[in-house]
């Protein structure tokens, strides 16, 4: 078999910017108790909505009712989440009813045990009020309380505290626990409230408040634009569950949170709106907001009460990247980054074109933005790849979610797309079902395949990205997912990995290439020349995914190019494994993983082996 390369400029195409990026849902407590890096979980003890009782989970008390008696009103300092937690002490420090020893009051376990690392810091910060004179102890412990890591004790008069207190404390971790919990403790009798209660490593990527090991596993990736905030998570099963950009924006304390109802929990909603342009702007990505169009999974606004949320969107855009001065714009720059994001793309809804409002309110939409912001990109939910759209769009949503076969063979999707007319944004891909299991080689050959099937249309296809991003796996809502993690472990599955060979493809250069002598449809390739930005080094990289089950002896022949090459410097990276349905783990984080070896016969032509169910890069160091 033989891959004929034509690497002469007359043949070649740019390929956009944007091709490659990622797509953050808030699923499988991917923000919430993931990529966010807030220890505690449902801090303004608000889970349940405004409802009170509240629902505390998974905060608990320690001490038994003789002691302390443990309840919510509605006492709060702060509007929007008025549930506070309201603390009866009993028991004292002398006197009949002695409290025990290490005291008595509560403990957030955070999302399945909080990592503490010996030597790093954390900030602790809650609002408290109190009836008497104040003695909290604050401390980070093992699990089941025992082994202080780090505590502080909080003193002061009634008088201080009989109004609502913002108290900040640091903690320096004295060992190491990866699955500890936040205490607050008294020993004096009387009552006190606790709203707001964080806690944040203080080292966080950038300072902004993302967990640094999974950011750094993004940004290797070298996305080109990051979607979000989802997915369903946009839509809710409900209305009044959807994400609402208002209210997740402003001091932290402020926030309501909300239950997303599609995917089954309680967000403090840390990771809000702002915060989602700041990891865009942090990894180099433009962001794709993703915003409710008045439809959800079992409700809709009609199209005729659709204003409301129209201008809505629209406030966003200005939140985005408005003056400073401007009424949305203003906040963002209260927030800290008076500098406008760069918003340049929305989505409206997700996956909503079939329903019966989408098309009326997506009108509405469309027109209100683009005679405000003429140069936002607007994308539709209805898939233009085999039929023009019968409404006007810059772009258009694409997802699959199908086996391995079939995904291998949707490399060709695009052929046949009509080259006018809307571009397609494969916002959502992925192999499902037994082919994929939680993350299998097979999975990712198949995506593989189809990705450089994307690459090659990129003049029809203008952005792609996998689906979901992010797995805690303590709630594996959804299998399989590209990078996985717990409190402190993580790993990207194959198909992560797959994505990190397409890291230099956007914004590169793709050669025409041609397999010939094979009647095997089991293989497919393409070519790029781009340059490295590290080393600013041109390097031509071939991909071929070998599908098939048998080795194939494969010569490449490169034509039309002037330049020989480095042979010191170029390299052969393979992704394959014993078997095709091996995965990676906790314990074996790197089965499946690509490997590097240097590129002995680099030339015009060479002759290679290309190992059965693989994936290979070839990168080819110009000279
Ligand atoms: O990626 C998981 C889900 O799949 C997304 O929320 C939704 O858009 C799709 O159905």
């Amino acid at each position: 078999t033989t891959l004929i390369v034509n690497a002469s400029d007359a043949s070649s195409r740019p390929i956009p910017e944007t091709l490659f990026g990622i797509f953050f849902e808030e699923i499988n407590h991917a923000g919430a108790g993931g990529l966010w890096a807030e220890l505690v979980s449902n801090r303004g003890f608000e889970a349940g909505g405004p409802n009170t009782p509240s629902n505390i989970d998974p905060w608990s008390i320690i001490g038994n009712e003789s002691l302390i008696n443990v309840e919510t009103d509605r006492t709060s300092c702060f509007d929007r989440n008025k549930v506070a937690l309201r603390l009866e002490v009993s028991c004292d420090s002398k006197g009949d009813n002695v409290c025990p020893a290490d005291g008595v009051g509560v403990y957030n376990p955070g999302f399945w045990g909080m990592n503490i690392e010996q030597g790093k810091k954390y900030k602790v910060v809650f609002y408290v009020r109190t009836t008497e004179s104040l003695n909290l102890t604050v401390s980070l412990t093992g699990s089941n309380g025992v082994g202080s890591l780090a505590s502080s004790v909080i003193t002061g008069s009634a008088l201080n505290f009989s109004n609502w207190t913002k108290v900040e404390t640091l903690l320096v971790a004295e060992a190491t626990n990866h699955n500890s919990r936040l205490q607050l403790t008294t020993t004096n009798k009387g009552v006190i409230w606790l709203d707001q209660v964080s806690a944040m490593p203080l080292d966080t990527y950038k300072g902004h408040g993302f967990r640094t090991e999974l950011v750094e596993m993004l940004a290797a990736l070298k996305p080109r634009f990051i979607r979000f905030p989802g997915g369903c998570f946009v839509e809710g099963e409900w209305l009044r569950n959807a994400f609402r950009w208002k209210a997740s924006i402003g001091p932290w304390e402020e926030r309501p949170g909300h239950f997303g109802d599609v995917w089954m929990y309680w967000t403090d909603d840390g990771l809000g709106y702002f915060e989602f342009l700041q990891l865009a702007e942090d990894l180099g990505a433009l962001p794709i907001w993703v915003f409710n169009n008045g439809v959800s999974h079992n409700d809709q606004v009609d199209t005729s009460a659709v204003l409301p949320l129209v201008q809505e969107a629209l406030d966003g855009i200005e939140f985005a990247r408005g003056d400073p001065t401007s009424n949305w714009g203003s906040l963002r720059a209260a927030m800290g980054h008076p500098e406008p994001f760069d918003l340049r793309y929305v989505a409206v809804g997700n996956e909503d074109c079939g329903k019966k409002n989408y098309r009326g309110n997506y009108l509405k939409f469309y027109s209100a933005i683009k005679s405000t912001y003429p140069d936002i990109q607007i994308i539709s939910n209805c898939d233009g790849s085999s039929r023009p759209l019968d409404h006007p769009a810059d772009m258009y949503d694409y997802h699959v979610y199908t086996n391995a076969n079939d995904m291998f063979s949707r490399a060709n999707t695009f052929d046949q797309t009509s080259r006018n007319g809307p571009k397609a944004f494969v916002s959502e891909y992925a192999v499902t079902g037994k082919d994929a299991g939680t993350g299998s080689l097979l999975a990712a050959l198949a995506e593989a395949g189809f990705l450089i099937g994307l690459e090659k249309n990129s003049d029809v296809v203008h952005m792609a990205s996998y689906a979901p991003l992010f797995v805690n796996a303590n709630d594996r809502r959804w299998n399989p997912d590209a990078i996985v993690f717990n409190s402190f472990q993580l790993y990207g599955t194959p198909s992560y990995w797959v994505q990190l060979f397409f890291s230099e493809s956007s914004g590169a250069t793709l050669l025409s290439t041609s397999l010939q002598g094979t009647s095997s449809n089991s293989i497919v390739a393409s070519a790029i020349t781009f340059q490295n930005s590290a080393n600013k080094q041109n390097y031509i990289r071939i991909k071929v995914v070998n599908f098939g089950t048998s080795t194939v002896n494969l010569k490449i022949s490169l034509d039309g190019l002037e330049n020989s090459f480095q042979l010191s410097g170029s390299t052969r990276t393979v992704l394959t494994s014993a078997n095709v349905m091996d995965e990676n783990s906790f314990s074996q984080p790197k089965k499946v993983v690509p490997i590097q070896s240097l590129l002995q016969n680099a030339g015009k032509d060479m002759n290679v082996t290309v190992p059965p169910r693989s994936f290979t890069s070839f990168d080819l160091l110009k000279e």
